[in-house]
């Protein structure tokens, strides 16, 4: 039968329509159409028709390219239209002017993918990204200059930003919607209002983006209580909150009178860092704020649809110096191994009921085969002490990124005298000093708790002394991004200067492990250990590494990640992708020495284990006794209702190393108290910076419910919060939290960030005290 084609207005007509109600999802084949996306009045205008963002943060990074797609088509059968992603400066700029996109790096295969998944894409390259990724992204090789400014106008800063955005503009311009691909709009750094005021620095990165070849929007992102600092009207700005949409938006208004509302990053979870609970998100206030957000017409994204894994030497540290753990699990509703979780299934549900007319939800793809390995023996070793390079002599010890190094581990070995019982001490040691007298492990000096002495023992002959130390990633925000790794010196014994040092470099980089000579015999100190796997199918599972201490694990020459025995992580993600059938090495770098040599494949992850009686640093804070009778308060005060951030000035500065709040009452009238943030105002009334800042005295914080450690106040993010205990005790108020500064201060006030979520803890009726005596040790 001949089929009649109809007269040619018909047939136009029926292509117009065919064009409207196609769910407005990026063409597959890029060339075959050209889509416009625009800011209107009131919302975002894709093809001219009003278009809710309905986004979720993936990073390809931290997700194995093998399993890009999978994560995609999960991403959209959730429910999400675009999918945003972080590029990380460092990843792709390891040594200055060398730029590798190739493996994990291949962000612009990332975004083809999503195209071709029906998703858009929005890009944040950075150069500053933050992510709980090593140094924010931010390259090591950086901080080799001993002056240079991050983040500003600094013309060494600026001009390798540029270098590094021009590239980016290569691989990326073609991306964009105005090219025909999925690129919607580009974010210009990351929460910059957090850091800096410097408008014009924000400005010479917009212009870099253009002058590259980028020409979708632009936009930058800030938390709702630094919305107006770096600000710019060129600038499209989004807001970024994890609770309480109405009073993120709020603030919004008050710099972006009019047009589209957008929540940058909206938090289903947070992530993890070594020593502390898991953290766990609030999926009921999740989703009503999701569903808020959905029926104000206000676009947003999840920050993280899926975390994944921190790959790699990657994981960075949360300020003041709280170790980020590799799992970056994040609560996410689409789980660390890429398990569409009961949040998942909970957020399907509620976007399917705001879906645009014609747009449909995917069925979620397949999981990947899951598989437990039996016990494997690691029977060689490869002692760390028996595998050194050639060593480089120096009269004192020096950065590690002055030995032209930016990750891993370095050794820094001299001579002692023979003689008695002395005190070693050094400057400061980022992050964890293992020290060695002939070998034999003496002690550990610990940034956490910033003690940066011990101890050594008698020597009845001169000895050789190792300082083995570890950098477990530098710091990713704050002020505290000058996170040179290695020893600052002088080192002291008995307070002589100890000169003319050997040092020798361990970046753990693949280059390294080929030159290990693994033995069959075990041993006791820092050593690389080895094992065979012999795997019919292969398929995900969890590495159970609560045999061993504290280090870094390779399978296949793939690094999964660091691991470390306190907890909250005991398992480390490994993608079926990167096991083979037949044979499969494993290595594992320990530090501390396993109970039992041995490891084994889980189908299950442990991510909630913790184990203080595993830490070397026996307690997480020296037992002190709080003085508070003998001394005045500086001010006795009631704060503002509400979530907002509170700047209170003291009457007159006054000096002080011990900074205590006493919260005397709460506004709902319960026992608790709770801080998302305390910044400690210098004499110019800016936040003093926490690099060496330690919390000297809590009388309460709940660490088996939820994690609410007294550190989470001083850690420069306000979406997590110090709780004092309200599970099996509840410690009535008064409550204190003393911050030990480090050494006395000028101080002229202090900010106070109310806990951000609805919720118990926030403080009415307070005191304030500074002094140097506030703390008896
Ligand atoms: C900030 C940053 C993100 C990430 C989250 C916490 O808002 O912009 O990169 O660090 O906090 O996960």
């Amino acid at each position: 039968m001949q089929i009649p084609f109809p007269p040619l207005s018909r047939l136009i007509i029926a292509l117009i329509c065919f064009l409207s109600v196609v769910p407005d999802t990026p063409a597959a084949d890029a060339s075959a159409s050209h889509h416009t996306f625009a800011i209107g009045t009131n919302d975002f205008l894709l093809d001219g028709a009003k278009f809710q963002i309905r986004c979720g943060e993936v990073h390809a990074a931290r997700v194995p390219r093998e399993y890009w797609r999978n994560r995609l088509q999960l991403a959209k059968a959730m429910g999400l239209n675009t999918v945003c992603a972080y590029l990380f400066w460092n990843q792709i700029e390891f040594q200055p002017g060398q730029f590798d996109w190739s493996g994990q790096a291949d962000v612009m295969e990332f975004c083809r993918i999503a195209q071709q998944e029906g998703l858009w894409v929005i890009l944040r390259p950075g150069p500053y990204a933050c992510a709980e990724w090593d140094g924010g992204g931010l390259p090591w090789w950086l901080l080799k200059y001993d002056d240079i400014k991050l983040r500003t106008r600094d013309p060494r800063f600026l001009q390798a930003a540029t270098n590094y955005l021009a590239e980016v503009a290569k691989q990326f311009a073609p991306l964009q919607i105005t090219h025909g691909g999925p690129i919607l709009m580009v974010q210009v750094e990351n929460e910059y209002g957090s850091y800096g005021n410097d408008s014009e620095y924000m400005g010479a990165l917009r212009q870099a983006m253009l002058d590259a070849g980028f020409d979708v929007t632009l936009f930058d992102c800030n938390p709702s209580y630094d919305i107006k600092k770096g600000q710019r009207p060129d600038l499209f700005p989004v807001v970024n909150f994890g609770a309480d949409p109405a009073n993120g938006f709020k603030s919004l208004r008050e710099v972006y009178p009019q047009g589209p509302q957008m929540c940058g990053e909206f938090y289903p979870g947070w992530f993890d860092t070594w020593g502390s609970p898991h953290h766990l998100g609030k999926t009921p206030q999740y989703l009503a704020d999701l569903e808020y957000m959905l029926t104000n017409d206000e676009s947003f994204s999840i920050y993280m649809a899926h975390g994944g894994t921190t790959f790699g030497l990657w994981s960075g540290a949360d300020r003041p110096f709280k170790p980020d753990t590799s799992s970056y699990d994040y609560d996410a509703p689409i789980s660390e191994a890429g398990w569409p979780t009961p949040k998942f299934f909970l957020t399907r549900e509620l976007f399917a009921k705001y879906l645009l007319p014609g747009e449909t939800l995917p069925e979620p793809p397949a999981t990947n085969p899951v598989i437990a390995i039996a016990p494997i023996e690691m029977s060689q070793c490869a002692p760390i002490f028996d595998n050194l390079p050639p060593a480089m002599q120096d009269t004192t010890p020096r950065a590690m990124e002055k030995y032209d190094q930016g990750h891993g581990c370095i050794l820094y070995r001299t001579t002692v005298p023979a003689g008695p019982q002395r005190m070693l001490e050094a400057v400061a040691v980022h992050d964890f000093g293992f020290v060695f007298l002939d070998g034999v492990r003496v002690g550990v000096l610990d940034r956490r708790s910033v003690i940066y002495k011990l101890l050594l023992p008698e020597r009845k002959k001169p000895a050789t002394l190792d300082i083995l130390v570890e950098a477990v990633g530098h710091v990713n925000f704050g002020p505290e991004v000058y996170d040179r790794k290695g020893i600052q010196a002088p080192v002291k014994l008995g307070g002589t200067e100890l000169t003319g040092w050997d040092i020798f470099n361990l970046p753990l980089d693949d280059k390294m492990l080929s030159k290990l000579n693994f033995r069959s015999t075990a041993t006791t100190g820092p050593a690389f250990w080895r094992g065979m796997a012999t795997i019919e199918n292969p398929g995900d599972t969890f590495l159970d590494l609560s045999h061993w201490g504290k280090g870094v694990v390779w399978v296949n020459g793939h690094c999964l990640g660091r691991y470390w025995n306190i907890g909250p992580t005991e398992t480390a993600y490994l993608p079926g992708c990167w096991l083979h059938a037949g044979e499969n090495e494993i290595v594992i770098l320990d530090l501390l020495g396993p109970d039992k040599p041995e490891v084994t494949g889980l189908e299950q992850p442990i991510l909630n284990d913790l184990h203080p009686e595993k830490d070397f640093a026996k307690s997480r804070r020296p037992a002190v006794k709080l003085r508070l009778d003998s001394s005045l308060p500086v001010l006795t005060a009631q704060f503002a209702m509400g979530g907002n951030s509170q700047d209170v000035k003291f009457p007159a500065p006054t000096t002080g190393r011990y900074f205590c709040l006493e919260s005397l009452s709460a506004f709902d009238g319960q026992p608790f108290t709770a801080v998302a943030e305390l910044d400690v105002l210098g004499a110019d009334a800016k936040p003093l910076s926490h690099e060496g800042w330690t919390i000297a005295y809590v009388d309460s914080e709940e660490r088996e419910r939820e994690d609410g450690t007294a550190e989470n106040a001083i850690d420069g993010q306000t979406a997590n919060y110090w709780h004092t205990q309200w599970g099996a005790v509840q410690p009535p108020q008064p409550h204190q939290l003393v911050l030990d500064l480090g050494k006395s201060e000028i101080i002229s006030g202090f900010r106070y960030v109310p806990r951000q979520s609805a919720g118990a803890g926030r403080i009415k009726d307070y005191r304030i005290y500074v002094g140097d005596h506030l703390i008896e040790k």
